[in-house]
């Protein structure tokens, strides 16, 4: 079974159109060069990583991809669109390291509110099942502070997949989960990614969840933040977590950890 999935994604891989299309991009900040010259391209449903030092531009590239940043040199495209066009469709479900929902509001209304916001019709039934999705069936009504951590981000990716986005871009968002609840959120995010057919775009400093949850991981080097290795990474399709134990994983680690520190050396 297992097996058959596994060549039904392949399959479709080598088809697949270009989501998202970074050329020559370079971000400078006022006395600093956050991005420097980024070629990359992710393609329709695909899930990579980026993983790099603090203050090489993963932030400024999730930004510069989201149309929230305009880069000072190159091109990027979503789709056919400009990264601001795209933004404006509601292509982009944003999730962050901190959730920020409307400590106010319930699980489901924090929910509903984004896609109100965005000038789209709330669907509340809608919003139950994609709490139900992400494990949160019977949560519906507990405000934030009544919700663990891995919990509230659980609600952020829900509100980010209610707003009909195709493209995620998560910046750390299990950064301040506990290392069990990150490797099971993990799961929960490569499930909701292949169940719904996203693009995901996914920043994290952990070098074992960069690999457990790509196709490929993009490794940058220190500042400013150039792309030094892009790995493939041929691990089991699903995944769950008796892939952390295997050699194949641990090996993968090894060459991303391996290639972090020559990206560090570079400078
Ligand atoms: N709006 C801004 N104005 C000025 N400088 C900025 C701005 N945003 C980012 N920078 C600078 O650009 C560089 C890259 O920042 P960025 O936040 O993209 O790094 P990062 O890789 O996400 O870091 P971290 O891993 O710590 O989150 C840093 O030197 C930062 O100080
Ligand atoms: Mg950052």
């Amino acid at each position: 079974m297992v097996g058959d999935e596994t060549s039904a994604e392949e399959a479709t891989r080598t088809d697949r159109a270009t989501a998202i299309r970074l050329d020559g991009v370079t971000v400078n900040f006022e006395d600093v060069r956050a991005l420097e010259n980024v070629d990359l391209r992710v393609d329709d449903g695909e899930f990579v990583t980026v993983i790099g030092p603090s203050g090489c531009g993963k932030t400024t590239l999730l930004r510069t991809v989201g149309g929230l940043q305009d880069p000072t040199a190159g091109t990027v495209r979503v789709g056919r669109d400009s990264p601001d066009a795209a933004r404006r469709d509601g292509e982009f479900g944003f999730v962050f390291q901190r959730h920020a929902l409307l400590p106010w509001k319930s699980a489901l209304a924090n929910v509903v509110f984004l896609r109100e916001m965005a000038g789209k019709s709330p669907d509340r039934e809608a919003a139950r099942d994609l709490l139900g999705t992400v494990g949160l069936a019977g949560f519906e009504e507990s405000r934030p502070a009544e919700l663990s951590g891995g919990m509230r981000q659980r609600v952020a990716i829900a509100r980010a997949l209610h707003l009909g986005a195709s493209v995620l871009l998560m910046d750390e968002p299990f950064g301040e989960l506990d290392e069990l609840t990150r490797e099971e959120m993990g799961v929960e995010v490569r499930r909701v990614w292949r169940d719904r057919n996203k693009t995901v775009l996914f920043v994290t400093h952990s070098v074992p969840e960069a690999v457990f949850l790509a196709d490929r991981c993009v490794v940058m080097s220190d500042q400013p933040g150039e792309i030094a290795a892009v790995f493939d990474v041929e691990l089991p399709r699903p995944r769950d977590e008796s892939v952390y134990g295997t050699t194949a994983f641990q090996e993968q680690v090894a060459r991303v950890r391996t290639a972090l520190h020559e990206g560090y050396e570079l400078r």
